[in-house]
């Protein structure tokens, strides 16, 4: 068995990491459209069209038996089409596991109201939003569209001032919107988890200490070890690397994701484009 992943770019990589520490022995194949990123910027048909034809050559291509859209604003707008698409496959969401995760940590709780950072296209589509106002309807949203995390992060300024002043803003236009910190933070972008010690830290700062934070990676390493877990198991712990333009990069902003964790050994560059517009 074999599973597939696809991300904008580099950033689904903290999924994979998540997975592979999970799941030693699973088969993975790792698409990053680095040729279109970034998603988080774009309109929903874009994304859902790149989406399609991303996830179309990991079946074709490879013969993926599952696949996980490892980017949230991809998940936002495509996980529906891309269900319909491949029918035969599961296709797995990254926002999901997430609220899942969330919502079991408010169950107690008087006024729940959940924080959530992710990009433009995500906070736009309010994906997060619905799913937790599905399992919890007298909770409250409130979220950020946090682009300058993900600039931060694919610079690997993951500590320090600059990290942390841009962190603050994010986390205090949260505060604001109901003047009081939410229970449960989900960083809703790949990028965010390998911030996560420094958005805690800032937290903390700011009097947030009991803010609890949902990383959307170890949630979907999760779900996937608890649904397809013993099938991937079976496999022989191969990574095969894939992106649609500039190796190189892929490799330096790769690393910074894997954290030295996991050999990233160079992608092969593969053209997702359909042969009528070619
Ligand atoms: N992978 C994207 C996400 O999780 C972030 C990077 C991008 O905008 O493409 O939303």
């Amino acid at each position: 068995m074999k599973l597939g992943l696809f991300d904008s770019g580099v950033g689904g990589l903290t999924s994979l990491r998540a997975i592979r520490h999970m799941l030693p022995n699973a088969d993975l194949v790792y698409l990053g459209d680095t040729a279109r990123l970034p998603y988080g910027t774009k309109s929903s048909q874009t994304v859902r069209s790149y989406a399609e034809l991303a996830v179309g050559y990991l079946v074709q291509e490879y013969g993926v038996d599952a696949v996980v859209v490892a980017c949230n604003t991809a998940s936002a707008y495509a996980t529906n089409s891309l269900k319909a698409q491949f029918p035969h496959i599961p296709v797995y969401s990254v926002i999901e596991p997430s609220v899942s995760a969330a919502v079991a940590s408010l169950a107690a709780v008087d006024a729940p109201l959940v924080g959530v950072l992710a990009t433009e296209a995500t906070v736009r589509e309010q994906s997060y939003n619905r799913a937790i106002l599905a399992s919890l309807p007298h909770a409250l949203v409130v979220s950020e569209a946090a682009q300058l995390l993900v600039a931060l992060a694919e610079e690997g300024v993951l500590e320090g001032k600059i990290a942390r002043l841009v962190i603050e803003k994010y986390l205090t236009s949260l505060f604001t919107q109901q003047n009081r910190w939410p229970q449960v933070l989900i960083l809703g972008c790949t990028h965010f988890p390998i911030l996560k010690h420094e958005i805690r830290r800032a937290a903390d700062g700011l009097g947030a200490n009991a803010m609890h934070i949902v990383d959307p990676s170890l949630e979907i390493a999760s779900t996937i070890t608890a649904e397809i877990g013993s099938g991937l198991q079976s496999g022989n712990g191969e990574t095969y690397f894939l992106a649609t333009d500039n190796a190189d990069r892929f490799v330096r902003v790769g690393n910074i994701f894997l954290r030295g964790e996991i050999d990233l050994t160079e992608p092969e560059i593969i053209d997702l484009l359909p042969d009528l517009v070619r």
